[in-house]
């Protein structure tokens, strides 16, 4: 079987190429990126010449160069994670979150009505439901997102089940929690404490530290997604919930404990670093998923437990310190400085 995956050279798509190549004997992969900040092909440095796999540098959002590629090479499934994932950016600026996820995410959808494909998988996210004080959303919960960002990925949602019911493309959605494990970039909650930790530099929570948030282990993520690839019914949604709801303050604490643990240094001199800023505009009060419907219908769960994921993260960073500052180079380092000095912290 022959897959298109978009945005693999970014956390989630890197993840998924590697397990896929590791379990799925028969299926072969071509990975389209743009390469933005968030790209990065040396998250693949070790797959790069597997002869199952193939990069092609590429903007999903350009029509021309889509349709080409689908002519030429006869997809039997496309799994759409190309995307802006970042909040806080899509606050700063929302174009590249419009062209991208909204409308890049068309172009695709056109050259799969066009082309013929066995399977459109688009990576959706939690956020499109919003916020919810107490319960969990289930898959038929009303969208109501409240960034830029998450507008953008409902905008794409919607536009899936449009090209599902209007033209019988073969649509899937997956919809999965917060995501962390190897090769996040370091602007996101997890990564970035870590980094800061590691550096000894502060660790910046917004508002009181009391929103929530429910983690999930990005191979548990990739081991869902390979199930609704094979098994999931075309014009559904699946939620994906790591079922391991946390206060980002608890999330902080814990990180701040098995870094001190396994740099031989003191908790509570890492927890001094622990600093509440200014709230991100219209940030989420809490997330949380009813995955009933991937459990009864694929079996899956998740099988990774919030310590230990977090405990195998933090090696992972550890480990891969030089990664770490070369990903933040450059046009990263520009961001981050804006938003300490002219953003809401
Ligand atoms: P990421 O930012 O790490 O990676 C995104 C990748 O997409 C990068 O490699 C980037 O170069 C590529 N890309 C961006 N614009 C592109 C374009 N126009 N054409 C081609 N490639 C482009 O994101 P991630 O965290 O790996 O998220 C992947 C997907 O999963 C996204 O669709 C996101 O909305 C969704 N998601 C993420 C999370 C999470 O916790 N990270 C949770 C739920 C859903
Ligand atoms: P993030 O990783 O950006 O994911 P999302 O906003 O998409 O859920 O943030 C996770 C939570 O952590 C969110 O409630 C915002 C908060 N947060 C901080 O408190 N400090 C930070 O520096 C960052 C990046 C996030």
């Amino acid at each position: 079987m022959k897959l298109l995956v978009t945005g693999g050279a970014g956390f989630i798509g890197s993840n998924f190429i590697r397990y896929v190549l590791r379990e799925n004997p028969d299926w072969g992969i071509v990975n389209l990126d743009k390469l933005t900040y968030a790209g990065n092909l040396e998250n693949l440095k070790d797959v790069e010449t597997h002869p199952r796999y193939r990069f092609v540098r590429g903007d999903i959002a350009d029509r021309e160069f889509i349709n080409e590629l689908f002519q030429q090479e006869h997809f039997d499934v496309v799994v759409n994670f190309a995307a802006e994932s970042h909040v806080d950016r899509s606050i700063l600026d929302a174009s590249p979150f419009l062209e991208t996820n909204v409308k890049g995410t068309q172009v695709l959808l056109e050259a799969a009505k066009t082309y013929g494909i066995q399977k459109f998988v688009q990576i959706s996210t939690d956020e499109v439901y919003g916020s919810i004080k107490e319960g969990q959303f289930t898959e038929t919960s009303p969208l109501r997102p409240s960034s830029p960002y998450s507008a953008s990925k409902a905008a794409a949602d919607l536009l899936c089940m449009a090209y599902y019911k209007t033209f019988g493309v073969p649509v899937v959605i997956t919809r999965s929690s917060n995501n962390y494990g190897p090769y996040q970039f370091p602007e996101k909650l997890i990564p970035l404490m870590i980094r800061n930790a590691l550096q000894g530099q502060l660790l910046p929570v917004y508002g009181t530290g009391e929103n929530v948030r429910d983690w999930l282990y990005v191979e548990d993520n990739c081991k869902a997604i390979t199930l609704v690839v094979e098994q999931g019914r075309i014009g559904e949604v699946y939620n994906i919930g790591g079922g391991e709801e946390r206060k980002n303050i608890e999330i902080v604490m814990l990180l701040c404990e098995l870094v001190a643990e396994k740099m031989g240094k003191s908790s509570e001199d890492l927890k001094k670093l622990i600093t509440f800023v200014k709230d991100r505009p219209g940030h989420d009060f809490r997330y949380a998923l009813d995955s009933t419907k991937i459990q009864n219908e694929l079996g899956w769960s998740p099988s990774v437990s919030l310590e230990e994921g977090l405990s195998r993260t933090v090696d992972w960073y550890l480990q891969n310190r030089e990664w770490i500052e070369r990903v933040v180079s450059g046009e990263y380092r520009e961001y981050y400085s804006r938003v300490y000095e002219q953003g809401w912290r």
